[in-house]
Parts: C-alpha cells; structure tokens; sequence
C-alpha cells in the first residue's frame, strides 16, 4: 500500500480534505495530520469531529507532537497533500520554519525531493503570497490553487469538489474514477 500523507490546514474548503480522505481510506494507508485551525474549519463547514478522520490503514497524528514517523526522512512515503492549505503554513513552509508536524513533514518531503501537494485558497493573493508559492514551487512542491473546473458540467458542490480531489489523485499518481479524462 502507498503511504500518503493527508495535512489539513485553516483555510476553507475542508470538503476537499474529506472527500480525498473517503476516497483514498482502503486504498493507501493514510498519515492524517490536522492544524488547530483546520480543526475549526472542519466543524465550522463540516460539523465534523478531527476523531473522524481514523480507520483502517489511517494513522491520526498530532500537530503538536513532531517526533513521529513522517518527521523523518528514513520513513519513506509516496506523497504528502496539503489540503486546504492556508497561506499561514505556506508561509511558514517557505520560510522553513518547522515548528509543527505539519511543517516539518512538508520540509522532509522538499529536502528528500518527494511529492508535495499544496492546495492554497485564498483570494485575492497578496504578493507575498505569491512570493510563498513561487518559492515553494522552486523548491520542488506541485501548487495547485482549490480551482475547480467547470467543463465536466457539475450539478452541484459535489461535484466541483470531485474535480479538485480527482486532480489531487491524478498528481499523486494514484488511479482515480472520480471525473474521466477530458476528451473532447
Ligand atoms: C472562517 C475562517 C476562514 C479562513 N479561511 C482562510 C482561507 O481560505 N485561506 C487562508 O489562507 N486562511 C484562512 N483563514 C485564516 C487561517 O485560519 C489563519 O491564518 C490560521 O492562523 C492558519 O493556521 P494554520 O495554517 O496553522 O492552519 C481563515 C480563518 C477563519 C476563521
């Protein structure tokens, strides 16, 4: 099974984190880490406890607590997702700073070149931002703003979040069902 590492930060939209974690939990194992804010974003949006992001191949870590698995280098993983990803920890990431477990799993995934997905939402995006982005994007991380498309004709909310997390799963490299390729 990959080991995918699932961040969940303070920005909205963590109806992306939710449906990437259903779809993904039985088909990787799944390190989940949650930012205080994310926290609050998730009962805010979703009514949704942090104990709900457990089962089966999923390990829950603490944001607070650094010296676990994904803290290393020597624990190999096939991708990290940070998803919402606020510009708090973009920044942060940036700038190097690991100060939590979220932080420095993502400093351990760009130092050991492996895969990093972040999924900012923000609007509009100040130049340090950008900035942020620009430097992480360098340093080897795939940033990829909560954008949605809108040819596949979505119904409703559902949908327009299946179009972000099936282009999550297609830049993990893993095989998804959620929207087909485009074919014109
Ligand atoms: C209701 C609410 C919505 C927010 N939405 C965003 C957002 O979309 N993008 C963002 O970058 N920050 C957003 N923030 C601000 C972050 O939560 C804040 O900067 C926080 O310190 C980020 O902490 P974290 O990076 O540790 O999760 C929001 C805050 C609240 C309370």
């Amino acid at each position: 099974m990959k080991k995918i590492i699932l961040a969940i930060t303070g920005a909205s939209g963590v109806q992306y984190a939710k449906r990437l974690f259903d779809y993904l939990q039985g088909k990787a194992e799944l390190h989940v880490v949650i930012s205080n804010r994310g926290a609050e974003l998730l009962r805010l949006e979703l009514d949704l406890d942090p104990d709900y992001f457990a089962g089966a191949h999923v390990v829950l870590h603490k944001n607070n607590r650094i010296n676990v698995s994904i803290a290393s280098g020597s624990f190999l993983t096939d991708g990290m997702v940070i998803v919402p990803a606020s510009m708090g920890t973009l920044g942060r990431i940036a700038a190097g700073v690991s100060g939590s477990l979220i932080e420095r799993a993502a400093d351990v995934m760009l130092k050991e070149r492996k895969r990093i997905i972040v999924v900012p939402r923000e609007t509009p995006f100040s130049s340090i931002h950008l900035q942020n982005m620009l430097t992480l994007d360098r340093a080897g991380a795939i940033i990829m703003p909560a954008s949605p498309g809108f040819y596949h004709f979505p119904k409703n909310v559902e949908d327009l979040v299946d179009f972000m997390v099936a282009r999550i799963v297609d830049q993990l490299g893993l095989d998804q069902d959620l929207i087909p390729p485009y074919t014109a």
